[in-house]
């Protein structure tokens, strides 16, 4: 019997790992990525002998031209890939000014490059295929760039942009994508980033778990966008809705009267 695969990058920590896990149950065979090959081979066998899934261990370093086209490549090869989770992402440790150019570059590289190119093959080979869907893993901090390190702030507006932006070409090709905005969740990024996260207030920390279940009940109703923590969907209404109304405003044939200078103001005067 053919199962549907998912991808999942990011497969043997934090978010990612509960992916994997949630998706075996549903009855999903995975191909797992992650760079450490015990770790991400231990993640997969407990998941098989659980769920009685196929699951295929793909130790891959993304951030690597060489490594991520063996990824590009199976997406676009191989036959009953459904889903492609993007979970992979690391976090830098202080604000732009205190992190080096290589660690920003790293962030931007591995959060923005990589989930674009796997993003874009997933979606140009599942408009092929006429199913399938991509869940990319964003965050709040999109939303709150001042909050956090621009880099990484930066990474995940460009990541809610892509999702929105894709879901208007793939919904009406029968391919689904989402955009998760997750707070902070309790996972190995702020150690792995040398962050202190018991600084974080407790209530405002989420179980992974927890996070994931939420983040698939939004994929389950068809969400484009889902903030697992957010009770009042009216606030995130009402941004869109402004962003929306923001549209006829936004590329006119003339700047707005008050950039314009005295000496241009005549043009504002109607020729006699
Ligand atoms: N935790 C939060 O508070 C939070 C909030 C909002 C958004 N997010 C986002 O959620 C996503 C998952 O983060 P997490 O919190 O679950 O972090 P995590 O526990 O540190 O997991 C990160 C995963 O990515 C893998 N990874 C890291 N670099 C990689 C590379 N170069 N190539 C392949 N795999 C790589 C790691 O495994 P290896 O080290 O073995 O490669 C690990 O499996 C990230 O995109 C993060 O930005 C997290």
């Amino acid at each position: 019997m053919t199962r549907p695969i998912a991808i999942v990058t990011g497969a043997s920590s934090g978010i990612g790992s509960v992916y994997a896990d949630r998706l075996a149950a549903r009855g999903h065979d995975l191909i797992m990525v992650a760079r450490d090959p015990e770790r991400l081979r231990n993640a997969a066998n407990k998941l098989t002998e659980r769920y009685a899934v196929s699951t295929t261990p793909l130790s891959l370093d993304l951030s690597r031209h060489s490594d991520l086209d063996i990824l590009l490549k199976r997406i676009r090869e191989e036959e009953n890939i459904e889903l492609l989770v993007n979970s992979a992402g690391i976090a830098p440790s202080g604000s732009v000014l205190d992190s080096s150019e290589e660690v920003l570059d790293q962030v931007v590289h591995l959060n923005v490059n990589v989930l674009h190119a796997l993003t874009v093959a997933a979606a140009k080979t599942f408009v092929a295929k006429g199913a399938g869907a991509i869940i990319n893993i964003a965050s709040v901090v999109a939303l709150m760039p001042e909050s956090f390190n621009g880099s990484y702030a930066a990474g995940k507006a460009f990541v809610l942009s892509l999702t929105q932006a894709l879901d208007a070409e793939l919904r009406p090709k029968g391919v689904r994508i989402q955009a998760v905005m997750p707070g902070f969740t309790k996972t190995e990024i702020f150690k792995r980033a040398g962050l202190d996260s018991s600084v974080i207030p407790a209530g405002m920390m989420m179980d992974a778990g927890q996070m994931v279940d939420a983040a698939l009940s939004g994929f389950d109703a068809g969400e484009l966008v889902t903030i697992p923590s957010l009770g009042n969907e009216g606030l995130w209404k009402a941004l869109n809705d402004a962003r929306h109304d923001l549209g006829p405003h936004l590329s006119l044939d003339r700047p707005a009267a008050r950039y314009l200078g005295s000496a241009n103001r005549y043009d504002l005067v109607p020729p006699n």
